[in-house]
């Protein structure tokens, strides 16, 4: 089974919100006082796995959970557990992507769930400076977490967004830390997504710039190296790792792109850079069986759009998407 969309892309990679709330604040994914979603109008831990299945048949070989903060989730390693029944049987891969608050606690159940490698959003190595970009974030959590994670075997790809002004000076020594510990490091374009208290534009550094200050001490070599995500990599012949550059605002990867996002409350998003979206909660909640909610995917699939197209309105400063990163989480 496969799913093709119309412009014959083959989505096999679902990207799961479990929770749009997150012990963070990051300032240019949040507002510090959120509001979240109706805690009523969430999926139960059964639902969100039902619907997963129904994904994991219809060809999505690749499921990652994300938030908010997916750890943060009641009870959610009884639904990884659920999930990881499926790797080897029809899914080739489970993974999540956290903010490492919680994985000191969670890394070992973990990879005994047949993680094998996760994402972990690092802004900076900073103490204070990750306190004022996460408001809540504590960085010493992280780091225990990041020392748990590893000791646990799971392979860790660290996530960085660019922010202008603030992690562009710090770019290097986080590469070669990340590099020195064996994690792959992942630069960010901040995309404007929901309303934050910042200016976005304020926010905004495209990553060519950084590349060229980068090339100016390391030598990065091209290279075809891809993990089914957006990011474009190169070797860094200092460190012998790898660093990605994720580009949704100064290039864009919308035509190799084979992923859906679901969010917590069932709601199923063809484009993370988009309004349109699909219910399907109420199919997956009006019968037992799954031919409903089957063909409500069937009909979102069928309406996927050919690409992103993240824009500020110069007039308003508003985002052209008013939902928050969190929401689906990447
Ligand atoms: N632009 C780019 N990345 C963002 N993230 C959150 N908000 C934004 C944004 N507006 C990142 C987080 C995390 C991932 C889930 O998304 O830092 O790495
Ligand atoms: Fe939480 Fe991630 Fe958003 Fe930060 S970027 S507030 S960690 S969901």
């Amino acid at each position: 089974m496969s799913m093709i969309d119309p412009f014959g892309r083959d989505i096999s990679y679902l990207r799961v919100s479990v929770t749009d709330r997150c012990d963070f604040r990051c300032t240019y994914c949040m507002a510090e006082d959120m509001t979240f979603l109706p805690k009523k109008d969430l999926l139960s831990l059964e639902e969100l796995e039902r619907l997963c299945s129904v994904f994991i048949a219809k060809g999505v070989r690749k499921l990652r959970l994300t938030g908010g903060e997916p750890l943060v989730r009641k009870n959610i390693m009884h639904l990884v557990r659920q999930l990881s029944s499926h790797l080897g049987n029809g899914l080739d891969e489970l993974t999540l992507t956290t903010n490492g608050s919680q994985l000191a606690r969670f890394a070992g159940d973990l990879a005994d769930c047949g993680i094998r490698r996760i994402n972990v959003s690092l802004d900076t190595l900073d103490p204070a400076k990750f306190r004022q970009v996460t408001r809540w974030g504590e960085l010493s959590k992280v780091l225990q977490g990041i020392d748990a994670a590893q000791a646990a075997g799971l392979k860790i790809k660290l996530n960085a967004v660019a922010l202008k002004g603030f992690n562009d000076d710090e770019i290097a020594p986080m590469l070669r830390w990340a590099h020195g510990r064996g994690m792959d490091l992942t630069l960010i374009e901040t995309m404007p997504m929901g309303e934050i208290d910042a200016d976005r534009t304020d926010q905004y550094l495209p990553l060519s710039l950084l590349r060229g200050r980068l090339e100016q001490e390391f030598n990065l070599r091209d290279i075809g190296y891809k993990t089914g995500g957006p990011a474009r990599y190169v070797e860094v012949a200092e460190t012998g790792g790898r660093l990605g550059f994720i580009t949704p605002m100064t290039h864009n990867f919308c035509e190799s792109c084979n992923r859906v996002r679901l969010t917590c409350t069932g709601t199923l998003y063809m484009c993370l850079g988009q309004e349109d979206a699909a219910d399907l909660r109420t199919p997956l909640r009006a019968s037992e069986g799954n031919e409903m909610v089957a063909q409500a995917i069937d009909e979102a699939i069928g309406r996927k759009p050919k690409g992103h197209d993240f824009v500020i309105d110069r007039r308003t400063r508003r985002p052209a998407v008013s939902r928050h990163m969190s929401v689906t989480g990447g």
